[in-house]
C-alpha cells in the first residue's frame, strides 16, 4: 500500500474515491465545502433530502458518473459536542471497513480537517495526521500465511491523505501513525503465529532478524547455559517441561545520548502456557498462544523505534518460554532460588509468567534504567477485573503510572490503575521459602503485581496485565496489537 499526504487542492488529486466528513448538523468541515461546490451542491441536497445524516461512523458510498471521484465516501462524525477522540476513532474504523475490500484503486482522504474535543494534545491536525495513519495500517491488517487459499489481493493500492500544508511536523505525526500501525501490525503477527512455530528459540531469531533489518538494532540472546551460569533458575524452572529450551532475549535501540539512561521494556514471553502440572482445562487452550503477548508488544515496540529513530535510549528483555508438563517439569511444592537470591516456593505452575519475570526484572538492574515497564498476559482475573477494555496497570511510582494512563488516555490505548498496597504482600506468605508464587484468589492481579515488585524495588517500575487487551476471543479471534500505542507514545513524550 502506497501512503502520502497532500495538501494540493482536493479537485487537483486524481483519485478513484473521495472520503469527506458530514457532521450532524454544525458547520462543515473547509474539506467537505470544497467537494460540495466541485459536485455542484449534490451533498447538502442529500443532506436536506435525509439521505446523509452525519450519524457518527456512518459511511454512505455515492457513486458518481461524469465527475472528477467515481465515488464519494461519505463518513458520518457526529455532533460536534460528542466528538470526542474515541468516536472519531470508530468513524476512522467504519471508514476503512468500505474502502478496504471496495472498487477502489485509489482514495483521498479528507478528515483530517474535523476538529474534536477534548485537551489541545488530542485535538490538533498533528494528533489526528498521527491517528489516521496509525488506524490505516491496523485495519487493512490480515493474517492469511496459513490459508492455502488465500483471498484475492486488495483493489486498493493508493492512499493520500489531505492536509492542510506541508509542514514536516505534519508529516512526522502521519509517519509516526503509520509506523506505530505496522509495529502493532507485527506484533499481532507475532502472537497470531502458532506455538509450534513461536516458540522461545524461534522468538529469539526474530529479535536477530530485527538487528539484521535494523543498523540501530543490537540483539543478545541468552541460553539456558549462559542463564543457568548467572543463576536465572526460575525462568529454567519453567521451561524444564519443554523440549524446547527457554531464552532470554535483549534487544538494545541507542537513539539517544549515551550518557542518558535507558528506558527498559520487559516482556513475558510464554510462547504456550498449557499451565505446565497444574495443567489448565482443555477448552480455549489454543488462545494460550498469545502469552507471549507482552514480548510480541515489546517487539513492535522495538521496531516503531528503529523505524522512527527518536533520540532516546531503550532497552528490550524477552523472558520466553515454553510452560509444558512433562517428567521434567517443575512440580507444586518445589523451590527455587531466584537471580536475585530470593526462594520461591511454586504452589502452582500456573502461575509461571511471574517466575520468568522476575528473573528478567533482577537482570535490567545491570542496565542502571530510567524506567522499567513490563508487558504481560499474566492473570485471568484482570480480565475478569477490566474486561477487554482496560490494560491492568500497577506501579511503585505514581509519576511514572500517571504518565503511562495519559499515554493511554491520548492513543485510546487505555490502561486503569490497581493498588499495590502492602497489605496484599502477606498473600504471598509460604511456610517454606521467602514467598509463594499464589496469593490465592482475592486480587488475583495484585498479588501476580506484588510478586513481581519484590524484584523491582531498585528503580521506578510499572507493570501492565494486558491479558484482555492484547488478544480478542470469538469471532474476531486473534492478537490486537496492543499496548503498542500507548508505549509509543509515552516513550516519544521522553524522547529528545
Ligand atoms: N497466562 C495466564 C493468564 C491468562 C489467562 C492470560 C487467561 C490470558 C487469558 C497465566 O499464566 C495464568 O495461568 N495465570 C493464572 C494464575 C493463577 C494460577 C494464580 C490465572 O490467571 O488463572
Ligand atoms: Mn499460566
Ligand atoms: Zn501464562
Amino acid at each position: 500500500m502506497n501512503f502520502s499526504l497532500s495538501s494540493k487542492a482536493i479537485t487537483a488529486t486524481k483519485t478513484d474515491c473521495l472520503v469527506i466528513a458530514v457532521p450532524e448538523k454544525g458547520e462543515w468541515p473547509e474539506t467537505t465545502k470544497a467537494a460540495d461546490e466541485a459536485l455542484g451542491g449534490l451533498i447538502k441536497q442529500l443532506e436536506k433530502a435525509g439521505d446523509l445524516t452525519g450519524k457518527n461512523a456512518s459511511v454512505n458510498t455515492l457513486p458518481l458518473v461524469d465527475q472528477p471521484w467515481q465515488r464519494v465516501v461519505v463518513v458520518g462524525t457526529g455532533k460536534d459536542s460528542d466528538r470526542t477522540p474515541a468516536n472519531f476513532r470508530k468513524a476512522l474504523i467504519a471508514m476503512m471497513g468500505v474502502l478496504k475490500d471496495g472498487p477502489s484503486k485509489s482514495a483521498l482522504i479528507c478528515l483530517a480537517d474535523t476538529s474534536l474535543q477534548g485537551e489541545d494534545a488530542v485535538s490538533s491536525e498533528e494528533a489526528r495526521l498521527n491517528l489516521i495513519g496509525r488506524i490505516l495500517e491496523d485495519q487493512l491488517y490480515t493474517f492469511t500465511e496459513f490459508k492455502s487459499e488465500k483471498p484475492p489481493a486488495r483493489k486498493l493500492k493508493k492512499v493520500v491523505v489531505q492536509a492542510s500544508g506541508s509542514a514536516k511536523a505534519l508529516k512526522d505525526a502521519f509517519n509516526q501513525g503509520l509506523a506505530t500501525g505496522r509495529g502493532m501490525n507485527y506484533t499481532k503477527d507475532l502472537g497470531n503465529t502458532p506455538p509450534n512455530i513461536c516458540h522461545p528459540v524461534w522468538l529469539a531469531e526474530q529479535a536477530k532478524n530485527m538487528a539484521k533489518e535494523y543498523d540501530c538494532i543490537k540483539t543478545e540472546v541468552l541460553d539456558e547455559k549462559q542463564m543457568e551460569k548467572l543463576g536465572m533458575n526460575t525462568i529454567l524452572a519453567v521451561g524444564k517441561g519443554s523440549k524446547q529450551p527457554p531464552r532470554l532475549i535483549v534487544m538494545e535501540y541507542r537513539g539517544g545520548k549515551a550518557k542518558d539512561k535507558p528506558y527498559v521494556l520487559v516482556g513475558k514471553g510464554i510462547t504456550f502456557d498449557t499451565g505446565g502440572i497444574s495443567l489448565k482445562p482443555g477448552e480455549g487452550m489454543d488462545e494460550m498462544k498469545y502469552d507471549m503477548g507482552g514480548s510480541a508488544s515489546v517487539f513492535g515496540t522495538m521496531k516503531v523505534l528503529a523505524e522512527t529513530k527518536p533520540k532516546i535510549n531503550v532497552v528490550a528483555v524477552i523472558a520466553a518460554a515454553e510452560n509444558m508438563p512433562d517428567g521434567g517439569a517443575s512440580r507444586p511444592g518445589d523451590i527455587v532460588t531466584t537471580l536475585s537470591g530470593m526462594t520461591v516456593e511454586i504452589l502452582n505452575t500456573d502461575a509461571e509468567g511471574r517466575l520468568v519475570l522476575c528473573d528478567a526484572l533482577t537482570y535490567v538492574k545491570k542496565f542502571d534504567p530510567e524506567a522499567v515497564v513490563d508487558m504481560a498476559t499474566l492473570t485471568g482475573a484482570c480480565i475478569i477485573a477490566l474486561g477487554n477494555q482496560a490494560t491492568g496497570l500497577l506501579s511503585n511510582n505514581d509519576e511514572l503510572a500517571n504518565e503511562l494512563l495519559a499515554a493511554g488516555e491520548r492513543t485510546g490505548d487505555r490502561a486503569w490503575r490497581l493498588p499495590l498496597w502492602d497489605e496484599y504482600q502477606s498473600q504471598l506468605d509460604s511456610n517454606f521459602a521467602d514467598m509463594a508464587n499464589i496469593g490465592g484468589r482475592p486480587a488475583g492481579t495484585i498479588t501476580a503485581a506484588c510478586f513481581l515488585s519484590r524484584f523491582a524495588k531498585d528503580y521506578r517500575w510499572a507493570h501492565l496485565d494486558i491479558a484482555g487487551t492484547a488478544w480478542n476471543s470469538g469471532k474476531a479471534k486473534g492478537a490486537t496489537g496492543r499496548p503498542v500505542p500507548l508505549l509509543v507514545d509515552y516513550l516519544m513524550t521522553h524522547a529528545g
